[in-house]
């Protein structure tokens, strides 16, 4: 069967990396990395289990043509009626999330109405009853996509995006999304030696993926739930058996400095959460030494935006250069930035409102 992992826009190359790293063929798309898996629980698992820089995992269930209403519930009304599996047993709640591009149909709660009614129609055919629908918290969340007239239905495995991975309990300002910072550490090409260093760590988001990146451990150990978990035919065992292989941290050298008191407690606070313990600093950036031990990961991400004064980039420039030469050095920063220096490579990225780059020295 087919899945897709989505992601932010410009993470796709990463991703693709990652997915090929478990051992599936990637197709890149627009925010997004299909693959093909021949048995699809396992596939399931693992990629919500592993993906550092996926924000979901959406199974394919079928598609088919939809330039008309009448098609478009048709088309979902056959499916469900001639699913093999338990997957639409009328005991799941349903949510269904529609979109629309380049289409006949455009009205999007329209198109997520019309494929309803023929998912919960196909339903009563075959099982004599149906789901009901729950918006907040549905055992089987739905999405149809609709494209050059053609519907796509997918199964969202996930739920929660998977950026949520749970150890963020404090947060400050402008915090990095966790799937960017992964995607930062995973684009720097770390090693996985040596000291790992934020000397402006915010919330110390940068810290925890490196961290878990250098053991090789899931960016999901915290998390409790995953959408694919409600399912009838869900794998309790080999799910335990996945999660009962994840390597410990140990002897990792984790350093975090900031400006602001109140950050540095937030990353302790977050870091804690997994367990983790940092040394942290309350300094100015900029001109400061490497901890000894290097090199190791520098990865830093400047304040930038509306909300964060920028720095005096050229000195940040200078300072990356001379006291963390031999680095592996990565830094996210916003679209006005003037190091100086000339990165090895620039990644366009958003992270929510802004849009960015991810820079490797
Ligand atoms: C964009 S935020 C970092 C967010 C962080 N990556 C996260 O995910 O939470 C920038 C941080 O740099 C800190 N900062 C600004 N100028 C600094 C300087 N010269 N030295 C150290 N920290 C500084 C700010 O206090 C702020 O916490």
């Amino acid at each position: 069967m087919k899945l897709i992992a989505t992601c932010g826009k410009g993470l796709e190359q990463l991703l693709a990396a990652e997915i090929r790293g478990l051992g599936f063929d990637p197709m890149i798309e627009v925010g997004a990395v299909a693959f093909e898996a021949e048995h699809s629980a396992p596939a399931v698992r693992l990629a919500n289990w592993k993906l550092r820089t996926a924000n979901r995992v959406l199974l394919v269930l079928g598609g088919w043509k939809a330039s008309n209403e009448q098609d478009l519930y048709f088309g979902a009304f056959r499916l469900v009626k001639g699913w093999r599996g338990s997957l639409f047993a009328p005991e799941m709640t349903l949510s269904i999330r529609a979109s629309s591009s380049a289409s006949n149909l455009r009205d999007v709660g329209y198109i997520g109405l019309k494929v309803k009614d023929g998912i919960v129609d196909g339903q009563r055919e075959k099982f004599g009853s149906r789901s009901s629908i729950d918006r907040d918290n549905p055992t089987l969340p739905l999405r149809v996509r609709l494209h050059r007239n053609r519907a796509t239905l997918l199964f969202d495995t996930s739920g929660e995006p998977l950026d949520r991975r749970g150890y963020r309990v404090e947060s400050t300002e402008a915090p990095l999304r966790e799937t960017l910072a992964a995607a930062a550490v995973l684009a720097s090409g770390w090693d996985g030696t040596g000291p790992i260093v934020d000397p402006m760590c915010g919330s110390g988001t940068l810290l925890a993926e490196a961290a878990m990146i250098s053991v090789g451990c899931s960016p999901q150990q915290l998390r409790r739930r995953f959408a694919f978990m409600g399912l009838q035919n869900h794998d309790r065992q080999a799910f335990q058996d996945l999660k009962s292989q994840e390597p410990q941290f140990e002897g990792l050298d984790l350093y975090g400095g900031d400006l602001s008191e109140h950050a540095l407690l937030a990353t302790r606070d977050n870091l804690d959460e997994l367990g983790l313990k940092v040394k942290l600093r309350n300094r100015d950036a900029i001109g400061s030494e490497p901890p000894p031990g290097g090199p190791g990961l520098l990865a830093v991400n400047p304040p930038h935006g509306a909300r964060l004064a920028a720095p005096d980039w050229r000195r940040v420039g200078t300072w990356l250069d001379e006291q963390y030469a031999g680095w592996a050095r990565v830094m996210v920063v916003g679209a006005e930035h003037d190091l100086g220096i000339e990165p090895t490579q620039a990644i366009p990225i958003r992270n929510g409102p802004l849009e960015g780059w991810i820079l490797t020295f």
